[in-house]
């Protein structure tokens, strides 16, 4: 079931069993994954051409970045070369940011191998590492060659990683998939349920329709994957990056974004809805101490999707719709945080 993305000179997302997915890897080019793949999957690497960073958000950073180019150029990779990243998301910005950028850009091929990489990070080109000026700030659009994707990686990931990214699974069923949203109400997907693979072939496609409307972001269109994100985002900055997971910042940002909509008139859906199917799947619903929400609305004032006066935010319309809208009043997200949080 592989999935063409951009079109005739796109590139595939190859669904495929773990053997086929190891084929060739090690015989061309530089390989880079993270420590904890390495220390499980040891035997399907090769010590040569192999670059190996700290697992964690952490290594998405200006120095380890400088460190994996040095490496790669030692280990000879070459123009023509192929840079593969066998990972995370960590793994895959980091990797796809120095294939954009080593001689001026060298293919790369993604191997997600968490959830949340499956489902969002290693389609739709978007590579890139942290500044200490925030998230994601110094990147690029560079397309890989062709994901290969292998669910029998799931079998390894820890089960919080799993839960993480069910986050975005959800998030794409009420910004795009009302029928994605009934399956996942009707029974948790786990690990064992049959359908999984469908469920992540599913939301790869919609990432590739949502993408392709929009690659570079100019339209709107590809705004939409930010449900939640306004208010996850800022979450994951008072956080500073250590206890909150990307999912769980976003599933608390959804609901709460959910209830902006709600207040603003935008939508009827019960925000208790919305978290309903968060609490299924073990995702936390709101935050576990005070939140400085001064703080919280000033951060997200900060958002690059902003245009003129107040915030801009992704916000489902009905079930399965999400609409870019600009000019919401800080002041009213403030007390529907307030009411919904305290
Ligand atoms: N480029 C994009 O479009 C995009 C979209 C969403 C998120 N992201 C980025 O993705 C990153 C988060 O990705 P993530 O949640 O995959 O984090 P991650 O890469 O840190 O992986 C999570 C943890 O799971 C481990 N792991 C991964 N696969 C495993 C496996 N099969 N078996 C055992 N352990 C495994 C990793 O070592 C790590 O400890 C963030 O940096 C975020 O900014 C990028």
């Amino acid at each position: 079931m592989d999935i063409k993305v951009g079109g005739a000179s796109g590139y595939d997302v190859r669904f495929l069993s773990s053997d086929a997915t190891w084929d060739g890897i090690n015989r061309s080019g530089v390989v880079i994954t993270d420590s904890n793949l390495h220390s499980i999957y040891k035997d399907c690497f090769s010590t040569e051409s192999l670059v190996v960073i700290e697992a964690g958000e952490s290594s998405k950073s200006s120095e380890v970045y400088l460190s994996v180019v040095d490496q790669v150029l030692s280990l000879g990779l070459k123009r023509n070369g192929v840079v593969w990243a066998v990972g995370g998301g960590v793994v895959g910005d980091l990797a796809g940011f120095v294939a954009a950028t080593v001689h001026r850009g060298v293919e790369f091929v993604q191997v997600p191998t968490s959830l949340l990489a499956m489902v969002d990070s290693s389609v739709g080109g978007k590579v890139g590492i942290d500044l200490r000026h925030g998230k994601n700030l110094l990147g690029a659009f560079h397309n890989p060659k062709e994901v290969r994707l292998s669910t029998d990686f799931l079998n390894t990931l820890p089960p919080e990683h799993f839960t993480n990214g069910m986050a975005e699974v959800i998030k794409y069923s009420w910004i795009w998939d009302v029928a994605l949203l009934d399956r996942l109400k009707a029974e948790r997907l786990t690990l064992e349920s049959s359908d999984l693979r469908e469920v992540v072939a599913r939301c790869v496609s919609i990432k590739r329709d949502v993408v392709e409307a929009d690659f570079g972001e100019k339209s709107g269109i590809r705004a939409i994957l930010n449900f939640g994100h306004t208010v996850g985002h800022a979450l994951e900055t008072l956080d500073g990056y250590t206890e909150l997971l990307h999912g769980e910042a976003i599933a608390m940002g959804m609901v709460a974004e959910a209830a902006i909509a709600y207040r603003a008139g935008i939508s009827q859906i019960d925000p208790l809805e919305v978290a309903e199917v968060f609490d299924l799947y073990g995702l936390p619903v709101r935050p576990k101490g005070q939140v400085d929400l001064n703080l919280l609305v000033d951060l997200m004032m900060g958002d690059k999707k902003n245009i003129g006066d107040g915030l801009s935010l992704s916000l489902v319309t009905v079930p399965g719709e999400c609409k870019l809208c600009h000019g919401v009043e800080p002041d009213m997200v403030q007390s529907v945080l307030a009411d919904l949080w305290t």
